[in-house]
């Protein structure tokens, strides 16, 4: 069965940070980059996140338009994609919005914390134990064999980091804000590792777009160059 299709989808300040050191989630993007993320979310079967960006921003994930939602419905799809969370420690509180907003949401996790992620959640979510680890291949033959053919990857750092050394994602969305962070501990879009795209197996760059202030990159990771 086919692996969905990966896009990573990021925003991110001229000095490369995702996110300040402050308790308060960064806005990066202007309201039409926003609405662009919308119409991607629109166009995804499921949007996937990493459990300390679930805890940290505490986001909906939600495709805003009702417009872009009834299109959905109307193509025979479900109102909103799937929210896939990824954990391992299985600390994922049921307060946070996410569990609330939206359609169908799902758990993966190493089944050593499958049962506890299935107690705290209750029906907020579908759990599903990925073994003794979790590896992002596991994942995304999962989500196919749910009929999951485009997933739209919201990050962080650490998933986004997973996804393109481990060769898997085939678009890359960046958003580059008008301004700089210049905090030593923020997060950046990845950390150091060993990328599939170095030196020497560079990515296509299939478009640069101005949107308002912001700067859109979008790149073609396993595409021949
Ligand atoms: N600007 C943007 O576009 C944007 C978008 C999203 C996020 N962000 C920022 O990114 C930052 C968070 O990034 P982050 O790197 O700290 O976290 P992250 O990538 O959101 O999540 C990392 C967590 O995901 C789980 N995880 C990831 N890979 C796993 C694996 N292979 N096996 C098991 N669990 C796995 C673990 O959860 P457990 O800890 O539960 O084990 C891990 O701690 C926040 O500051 C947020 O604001 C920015």
């Amino acid at each position: 069965m086919a692996v969905p299709y990966v896009l990573l989808s990021c925003a991110m300040s001229v000095d490369g940070y995702i996110d300040d050191t402050s308790g308060e989630r960064l806005l990066l993007s202007n309201a039409e980059d926003f609405d662009r993320v919308d119409a991607i979310r629109a166009a995804s079967d499921a949007i996937l996140i990493g459990a300390s960006t679930i805890r940290r921003d505490n986001p909906r994930l939600v495709v805003n338009s009702e417009e872009r939602r009834a299109a959905r419905v109307a193509q025979g799809l479900p109102e909103f994609p799937l929210k896939v969370t990824v954990t391992g420690t299985g600390d994922l509180d049921p307060g946070l919005k996410s569990w609330h907003h939206g359609g169908e949401k799902a758990v993966y996790c190493p089944d050593g914390v499958a049962a506890k992620v299935r107690e705290t959640l209750g029906d907020l979510a579908t759990v599903v134990g990925t073994g003794h680890t979790l590896d992002l291949p596991y994942v995304l033959a999962d989500l196919a064999g749910r009929g999951i053919g485009r997933l739209l990857v919201e990050g962080g750092s650490t998933i986004h980091a997973q996804f393109l050394t481990a060769g898997l994602a085939d678009e890359i969305h960046l958003a580059i804000a008008p301004f700089f962070v210049g905090q030593l501990d923020a997060p950046r879009f990845v950390g150091p590792g060993t990328f599939t795209n170095d030196l020497h197996h560079r990515m296509t760059l299939a478009e640069v777009r101005a949107i308002g202030d912001v700067a859109l990159l979008r790149y073609l990771p396993k595409a021949p160059v």
